[in-house]
């Protein structure tokens, strides 16, 4: 009886949690409501944690003896692992964010892995379609851990150039065919060993060694602009891992938690991909081979700075100005000051817009969040494709700490890493301001054309200073 209503408890607090999963979800569509979307998952993440606790009063009597032992280890691995998430999350720095969430999104692919390998070492899986589902979930949540490794050091600028050796992808397909090969032997040797893994560990070793392998040496040529497309697929390994895991061990919330976060990553790579007017494929694979010798074409004009007053005068008499925002105004933290300054510029009359690219920052969605922390009504953010035709008739550009996603080598530039992307035509507009510390590059690494353009002014500066001097003239006009 006892069982049977524990079971029932367990089956309702899981459709709740997987409710508050999918509506937070759905609430984090939006900028508005992300932060609140975000609280709901988080509920019924904890939800679904606790009422795994609640299975000691399902085991059967065989299993009894070595509850003590697990319920100890489960609550010292959520200490441990609580306690290094809460540290972590309240000291990284809002800038810090994108590598954290790789380093995230890596640890649920490993975590999704290590359950496959318990199973399989411990030989409990034995039914066909769940070796199938525990291995093939082994596979992608191993690639997903070693792959997000690496795309956090890249994130973190830990690992700045791509490396791209000639015949790589020649080893990774053996590579992959290694593991394949390992997997489907595994499965067979299991079956026909009736779990019995003891003669089979060195297989097991091989195949997850090979897996991690691939994921680092997949990950490793990609760079330049590409890696929004390689966060957002991984996101989708890690989930896909998780809720083919969920499925091996029955385990709902595992199920759903990890096709929710499957669904959502192949949305934003397809999402990401479009962004980048590159395909998936072309992503992962076609710089396997390619050696680092592309060089941008040649520059023609000058660097013209301009001070930040002048520049905010200017803007103060013009009609129109939209505001391109890019990962400089993150790192200087200056979202604040600058929706001050649009207040100012709207008070006298000007009408201001803001452009976002999709891959501008370092994380999906980075620049709406940064405008909606500081207040920015939705209705004067616009997408690319929104307003892209706008630029034209537009009297004034502020590109504040953006760079690549308004680099018009992505348009005329056949030897550019990120020719074909589309990016904001600032360069269309009649006059420009980029606002940057110096002559740094951007995520690509490469030079900006737009800088030496007649129609463009560069302001020097932090952006938050440079904001603070751009308030100071326009209410110094009274
Ligand atoms: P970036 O091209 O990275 O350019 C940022 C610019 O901001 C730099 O040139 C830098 O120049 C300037 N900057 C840095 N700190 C600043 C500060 N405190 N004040 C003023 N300026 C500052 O940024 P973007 O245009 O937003 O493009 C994003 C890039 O990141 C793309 O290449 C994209 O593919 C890549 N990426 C995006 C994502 C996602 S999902 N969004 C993920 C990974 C990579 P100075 O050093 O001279 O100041």
């Amino acid at each position: 009886m006892l069982i049977m209503t524990s079971q029932w408890l367990i089956g309702l607090v899981y459709v709740l949690a997987a409710f508050l999963l999918i509506f937070g979800l759905w609430r984090m569509s939006s900028p508005v409501t992300a932060s609140g979307g975000i609280h709901v998952a988080g509920w019924g993440m904890g939800a679904a944690v606790i009422v795994s606790f609640l299975y000691v009063l399902t085991v059967s009597e065989a299993a009894r003896p070595h509850l003590p032992v697990n319920v100890s280890l489960a609550l010292l691995a959520l200490l441990l692992g609580g306690g290094a998430a809460w540290w972590s999350g309240r000291k990284a720095a809002m800038t810090a964010m994108p590598q954290m969430v790789a380093l995230y999104n890596g640890m649920g692919g490993g975590a999704a892995a290590a359950i496959a390998a318990m199973e399989l070492f411990g030989g409990r899986v034995v039914d066909l379609a769940a070796l199938a589902g525990t291995l093939l979930g082994a596979l992608i949540g191993a690639v997903s851990l070693s792959g997000s490794l690496i795309a956090w050091a890249k994130l973190d600028g830990r690992l700045n150039k791509p490396l791209r050796l000639k015949g790589l992808q020649l080893i990774n397909a053996l590579l992959m065919l290694v593991t394949l090969g390992a997997g489907a032997w595994l499965m067979i040797a299991l079956q026909a060993a009736d779990g019995a893994s003891g003669q089979l560990l060195g297989l097991i070793a091989v195949f997850f060694g090979c897996a991690l392998l691939f994921g680092v040496l997949m990950t490793l040529p990609i760079g330049g602009a590409d890696m929004p497309v390689v966060i957002s697929i991984y996101n989708a390994f890690t989930g896909l891992a998780v809720g083919l895991e969920g499925f091996v061990l029955q385990v709902p919330a595992m199920m759903i938690a990890g096709m929710l976060v499957g669904a959502a990553g192949v949305l934003l790579t397809l999402l990401m991909a479009k962004a980048m007017n590159r395909s998936v494929a072309h992503v992962l694979f076609a710089r396997f081979g390619d050696q680092p010798t592309r060089k941008g074409a040649a520059i023609v004009g000058e660097l013209k700075p301009t001070a930040a007053s002048d520049a905010g005068v200017a803007m103060r008499y013009a009609n129109t100005v939209i505001i391109v925002p890019g990962y400089g105004l993150a790192v200087a933290q200056g979202q604040q000051k600058l929706y001050e300054l649009v207040k100012l510029l709207q008070a006298h009359g000007v009408l201001v817009r803001f452009a976002v690219h999709p891959v501008a920052g370092r994380m999906p969605g980075q620049m709406d969040v940064l405008l909606a922390e500081a207040g920015v009504p939705y209705d004067l953010i616009f997408q690319l494709d929104d307003i892209n035709t706008d630029f034209p008739s537009t009297d004034m550009v502020l590109v504040i700490g953006a760079n690549d996603v308004v680099n018009p080598a992505a348009r005329t530039d056949k030897a550019s890493p990120i020719y074909g992307m589309p990016i904001l035509d600032v360069d269309k507009a009649h006059h420009v301001y980029v606002v940057k510390r110096g002559e740094g590059k951007g995520y690509a690494g490469i030079q900006n054309p737009l800088f030496y353009a007649e129609n463009c002014n560069m302001v020097y500066g932090d952006a938050q200073a440079v904001l603070v001097k751009m308030i100071e003239a326009v209410r110094g006009l009274g």
